[in-house]
């Protein structure tokens, strides 16, 4: 009992180590981007025709000004695989060169099979190991922590990581609390080694089982149930609390960031993360208005509108951050297509 309880108390208070910082060697880093949208936008105007809410609203609340769709026979695998494609060619890679893909996602096409063998079969990548996995909107920082093992211990060479969610499958349309919050995308990332500085740092992980009940989805009425307010406090928390550890793990402090990429749920809930961090405000990246909250696919939209916009650069130190049901969370620093170091 006494084991049990000191066990219990380590895992309450969660002390960083101070990892040495490793400048040669093999580390797991970021070399391409791609993301894919639905192409039906609902933008909050429409939604005013059909429920009791109104634009002003939404906006206030949420950030949030449409949000994309999939319509009809639209497929949540041919999103991602676009997404994955694009990955590859920015990366310039050949998809015959994936060990893996890793799909992650609480919506796919049917119960079984998962999405990544159908994207590995769409893109051509035959030798490539295919697997999803569901960490709700921490998903995409679950699959990149795995992606970056694999790498590292040499078990795979190149790892496509694809955050891909159809939550308007999932999205009770007649509930304006939920309604207005969810959307549909997909972004992917090249994961390979490199002699890099920063690449994918240690990611913090973390898992509370017991807040189940506060955001969930039943099988027998798969729509998304959540108590806004509660989860709004906790993501602030454990998403702060998670990118202190990171950082300190790191060896860096919160002045080293050169952006923050957290999960895209709420303009308010990103503002008050980076508020308490202590981050201003021209380090966030926030797309929430133009996507809304698409899950596990938002950091790597996100990530793409900061390169587009010009703020995502090579080498440049992004923390990222995530939270979602379970609850469950994570964060963790990375940079995108960092330069190899070439040994003379
Ligand atoms: N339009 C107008 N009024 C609304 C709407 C709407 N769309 N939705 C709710 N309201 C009303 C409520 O009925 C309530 O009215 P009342 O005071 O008369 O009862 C009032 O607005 C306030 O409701 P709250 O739920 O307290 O509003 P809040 O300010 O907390 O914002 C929100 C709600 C936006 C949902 C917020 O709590 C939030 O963003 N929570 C986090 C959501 C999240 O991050 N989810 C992430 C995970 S999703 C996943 O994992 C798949």
């Amino acid at each position: 009992m006494a084991a049990i309880a000191e066990r219990a108390q380590r895992r309450a208070e969660p002390v960083a180590r101070a990892l040495p910082r490793r400048r040669t060697g093999l580390r797991a880093g970021i070399f391409g981007l791609g993301t894919a949208s639905p192409t039906h936008v609902v933008t909050n105007q429409d939604l005013e025709q059909r429920l009791d809410t109104t634009d002003e609203w939404i906006v206030r609340r949420t950030g949030i000004r449409e949000r994309r769709h999939l319509q009809g026979a639209e497929t949540l695998t041919d999103l991602a695989t676009t997404a994955c494609a694009l990955a590859l060619a920015d990366a310039g890679r050949d998809a015959a060169e994936v060990d893996q893909i890793i799909v992650s996602t609480i919506t796919p096409d049917r119960l079984t099979p998962g999405v990544a063998p159908g994207v590995a079969r769409d893109l051509g990548a035959h030798r490539a190991s295919a697997v999803d996995v569901n960490a709700a909107c921490a998903g995409f920082l679950y699959a990149l922590d795995q992606a970056a093992a694999l790498v590292e211990s040499g078990r795979a060479g190149v790892v496509l990581v694809c955050g891909a969610e159809a939550l308007s499958r999932i999205t009770d349309h007649a509930d304006r609390g939920t309604a207005v919050l969810f959307g549909d995308g997909a972004g992917a990332v090249v994961v390979a080694g490199g002699d890099l500085d920063i690449g994918v740092g240690g990611f913090v992980l973390g898992a509370d089982g017991d807040q189940g009940d506060l955001l969930y989805a039943e099988r027998d009425a798969p729509k998304l149930r959540m108590h806004g307010a509660e989860v709004y406090r906790h993501a602030v928390r454990r998403m702060t609390e998670a990118t202190r550890i990171a950082l300190e793990r790191a060896g860096l402090t919160i002045d080293d960031l050169d952006l923050f990429v957290a999960h895209q749920a709420n303009a308010r809930i990103i503002e008050t993360a980076a508020h308490e961090l202590g981050l201003p405000s021209e380090k966030i990246v926030c797309n929430v208005d133009a996507m809304a909250n698409t899950s596990s696919a938002s950091i790597p939209l996100a990530l793409a509108e900061a390169e587009r916009d010009g703020r995502l650069h090579p080498g440049a130190k992004v923390g990222l951050a995530a939270f979602g049901a379970g609850f469950v969370w994570g964060a963790g620093i990375v940079s995108v297509k960092e330069r190899v170091h070439v040994c003379a």
